[in-house]
This record gives C-alpha cells, structure tokens and sequence, in this order.
C-alpha cells in the first residue's frame, strides 16, 4: 500500500482553504492508503508564537481534523514534535541542501516580504524540514495545496539527492496530490490571493466560525462596480467569489449566478448571500463536532499518543537505516 504524509502548520484555527485543498483529501485517502497526518508545530516556530499559545494552537488543528474525519484508528494522526525523528534526517537533509536552492523557493521570497525584520534560518530551510516529514514515512503522496507545490519538487531533489550521494535507491520521489485534476486553490474574501490568516481577520472563513460570523465575513468580501459587457472576463475580486460558489454550491447555483453575470444582471448582495448559506451548510457537520472533542481531553490524549507511537516506529526505522547509510557505527 502506497504511504501518504501530509501535515498542516499549528498557527491557529483551520479555513476553508485547509478543508477543500488538505483536509477533505485527508478523509477520503484514509481508507485507500497507509496515511500519516499531522500537526506541524515545528514549522510553527518560524514566526514565534509564544509559549503560552502554543499548545492550545496545536489541540485547535487536533480537534478539528477529528472533526473533519479523520480516524485515528485508520490514520496515523500525530504532533510533529512527538517524533523528535524528524529533527536528525532534517539535520542530514541539510548538509545538502543549498543556500542557491533554498533562496530561490516562493514561499522563502514571500516571507522575507512579509516578515522582513524576522528572516531566520528556519524560514530558509523550511522546505528541507518538510521533505524530512514526507520521506521519513517513505511516502509517494502528499496531499496539499497548490502553493506547496515547489516545496514538493524540492522534496524530492533532496531525496534523489541523498540516494544519488550515498548510491542507493532508498527514499521514493513524493508527488502532490488530490482526487480531482487540478490542485485546488481557495481564494480568500478581500481579493488577496489564497485563503489565510496572514491577509488579516476577514478573508478567511474558519470551520468553527459561527454562521453569524460567515455571513458577515461574506457580506464584506470584495465586489466591484459589477459587469458592463455582456460575457465579460471576470475580474480577480469577483472570480474568487465564483470559485468559492463552485466549491461549497451547486452546479444550478453556480450556473444560475454565472447566467446573471454574462447578462449584467448580478447584484452582488444575492451571490454572497447564498454563497454564505451555502458554506454555512457545508461546514455545519465540521462545526458541530468541535466543541464536543475539544472538551474531550481524555480523547484527545489516547488519540495523540496513539499516533506518536505509530509515527515513531515508522520514522525510527527510516532513522536507523538512514545512520547506517551515512555510515555511523556504534563501537
Ligand atoms: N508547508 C505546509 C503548509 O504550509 C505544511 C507542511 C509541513 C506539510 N510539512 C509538511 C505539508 C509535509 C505536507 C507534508 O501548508
């Protein structure tokens, strides 16, 4: 059976984005595949959360892939910093890994924008600590976002790039996946690029956010003067409305909308409006079972060191066969 890894950054509550690009795969792959889900609190650490928050922002991504669907008695669904594993083949990783290479990575250019008076090491390296968290388990999918595309391509130059040194034909290349063809992207509410927390509290629509808080943040999404040609190209700010509609909506929804835009005929006040009943609905089952797991620490617990002990037998092993590799003896 072909193994699956794939992990979500502790930096607080999940999105729509994490749910349709990640999570809803997650659920589904669980039953076809030796699947490895976790929380990625040291990948968290890259912008400093304090101490204080960061258990309760990793309890928050447990409870809600619990939520989402994902069983721990067919998943292994573990904390990152429970396999500690992770931290030696990153180490390895990094001795190959090059400075050209790592400068080079979007993600890498896009955080040096963002937090330009906190450009740290960790951040450069971050897509090595990612391929150690896929090729430890030996995984060939990895269901993720389009954005974490290059971070996959990169994952797998290291792994060839390690076989290549040492000659052997250990670690597997891991590609991106997700059940329909294209890699889905979620676009947020202001008309900022993708779904997320950095675009500022009300382009992102949270699992647990209550149907009030959905309407609201709909309703102040980003529209424009509206169309002045009939079968005009929709601009950004209104596409990701479209693609949001197609997302949580029906195909009649969405046509019927698409119908009124090509006609001039929208107002834009009865698309958000549906659209938010829409992802009210579709969220509803996710947002209904948080507040019941997230007081159930005993749950939570067993669940959690159910999956460290799954997830340390597996990576210990790669460890182990990895030192021999390298070629560290004991006396
Ligand atoms: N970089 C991913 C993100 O920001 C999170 C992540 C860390 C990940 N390690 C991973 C995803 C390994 C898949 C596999 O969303």
């Amino acid at each position: 059976m072909e193994t699956v890894v794939s992990g979500i950054r502790s930096t607080g509550k999940l999105h729509l984005g994490n749910y349709y690009g990640a999570v809803q795969n997650f659920v589904k792959m669980q039953h076809e595949y030796n699947c490895f889900f976790f929380i990625a609190d040291f990948h968290s650490l890259t912008t400093h959360p304090i101490p204080k928050d960061l258990h309760g922002n990793v309890k928050q991504v447990l409870v809600e892939y619990l939520a989402c669907g994902i069983d721990p008695e067919k998943a292994t669904i573990y904390v990152q910093s429970d396999v500690p594993e992770v931290t030696e083949l990153y180490l390895y990783l990094n001795m190959n890994a090059y400075m050209g290479e790592l400068e080079r990575s979007t993600s890498f250019k896009d955080k040096i924008r963002d937090q330009p008076d906190n450009v740290n090491a960790g951040l450069l390296t971050y897509p090595v600590l990612m391929a150690a968290d896929i090729i430890i388990h030996k995984a060939t999918k990895v269901p993720v976002g389009k954005d974490q595309e290059q971070h996959l391509e990169m994952s797998r130059t290291f792994g060839n790039r390690f076989n290549r040194l040492y000659q052997v034909d250990y670690f597997p290349e891991a590609y991106a996946f997700n059940y329909s063809t294209n890699l889905v992207k979620i676009p947020g509410l202001t008309g900022k690029g993708k779904m997320g927390k950095s675009e500022g509290e009300g382009n992102a629509v949270f699992l647990s956010d209550s149907p009030e808080e959905i309407r609201k943040k709909v309703m102040r999404a980003v529209t424009d003067g509206g169309p002045l040609e009939m079968n005009q190209i929709k601009p950004d700010v209104i596409q990701n409305l479209f693609s949001l509609l197609s997302v949580v909506s029906s195909v009649d929804t969405y046509t019927h909308f698409d119908d009124l835009y090509n006609n001039c005929q929208i107002r834009y006040g009865d698309l958000k409006k549906q659209l938010a009943e829409d992802m009210i609905i579709a969220t509803a089952p996710v947002r209904d079972r948080i507040n019941d797991i997230a007081s159930n620490s005993e749950y939570l617990r067993k669940v959690s060191k159910m999956g460290a002990e799954k997830a340390r037998e597996s990576a210990s092993k790669t460890i182990k066969e990895v030192r021999e590799i390298i070629g560290f003896k004991s006396f």
